[in-house]
């Protein structure tokens, strides 16, 4: 497609399924075991070689980010911060981001979103090179809390349906999604749901209208895990630790990722772990430094 890629990380809405964690801070900003929640979806859209990131979220919010994040230099990104004046919906991220993606193409992934597996960056970054729109679709036990894809026998996308009663399917779509310049027209065509929001499975269904929505599955050996309410909160964190124990090795540690991938030079990286803290995770990252010479 050419066009360069932005992608948006959207941590805003109102957390009210986590109250009252969410009462004083910001869902996105929640541990997950050792790190912040934003970290894990900021790190697989690193790994699948983003760079240039619009963070969204609540006007209120969004100087704790902003204070998390910086400007992204010391990790070779750039995070550039926009508001939500009030939660309307996924697919206002769009219009709200639509001076940052003028021109380009654009991946979106929920704050809440955590993905683990072996060549999932690999598999990810498939969607790069695909015309139109691509989302991803995964085997859930339960896929009614979720946006539901129904494929048929070539695996191509003939329903989306948001949150069913009675899925078609058992594949939930994860919030991670890549679109063409075309999705900033879209959004704008889009009325706000039964629930008075506007869906990104309206903005799906559009391109599937179009014959232009791919569906890359996800393997059973992928995690896909989400942050959204208590019991979720809690299991992601003991998975997170469970893979962290017994590897010896950090799951989204954007400083790791930004070296490894040549996102950062050695002095850079070398800055980073010198910055004066001295805490288990600068010893990771000074152990990280050992090791990859
Ligand atoms: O997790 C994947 C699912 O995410 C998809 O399968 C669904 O199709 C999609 O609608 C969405 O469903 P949820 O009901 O889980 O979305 P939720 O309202 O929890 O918001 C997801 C994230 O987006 C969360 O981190 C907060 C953020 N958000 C949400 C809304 C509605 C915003 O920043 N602003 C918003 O206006």
């Amino acid at each position: 497609m050419g066009k360069p890629w932005k992608t948006i990380i959207l941590a805003g809405g109102t957390g009210s399924r986590l109250y009252p964690l969410t009462h004083a801070v910001n869902k996105h900003l929640l541990p997950i075991y050792d790190k912040p929640m934003i970290y894990y979806p900021l790190s697989i859209m690193m790994l699948a070689g983003m760079q240039d990131f619009i963070v969204i979220s609540s006007p209120g919010d969004l100087p704790q980010l902003e204070r998390l994040l910086g400007d992204g230099k010391p990790w070779g990104v750039n995070f550039t911060y926009r508001a939500q004046e009030k939660p309307g919906g996924i697919a206002q991220c769009f219009e709200i981001a639509a001076e940052d993606i003028a021109g380009c193409n654009v991946a979106l992934i929920l704050g809440d979103n955590i993905f683990y597996g072996s060549g999932l960056p690999e598999l990810i970054s498939l969607a790069l090179d695909n015309d139109g729109a691509t989302i991803f679709g995964y085997e859930v036990a339960d896929p009614s809390a979720f946006g539901v894809v129904t494929l048929d026998k070539n695996g191509k996308p003939v329903c989306l349906e948001e949150k069913p009663k009675a899925p078609k399917s058992k594949f939930a779509v994860p919030g991670l999604y890549f679109y063409d310049d075309q999705v900033l027209e879209i959004s704008r065509n889009l009325t706000p749901s039964a629930r008075g929001e506007l869906e990104i499975t309206d903005v799906n269904k559009a391109y599937l209208a179009n014959g232009a929505l791919n569906v890359i599955p996800l393997n059973r050996g992928t995690a896909w895990l989400d942050g959204g309410s208590h019991a979720s909160l809690y299991e992601a964190g003991q998975f997170i630790k469970v893979v962290e124990d017994r590897t010896g090795l950090k799951i989204a540690c954007p400083e790791e990722i930004a070296y490894r991938k040549g996102f950062i030079g050695k002095a850079a990286f070398k800055a980073l772990i010198d910055d004066g803290l001295d805490t288990q995770y600068q010893d990771y990252l000074r152990r990280i430094a050992k090791e990859i010479g």
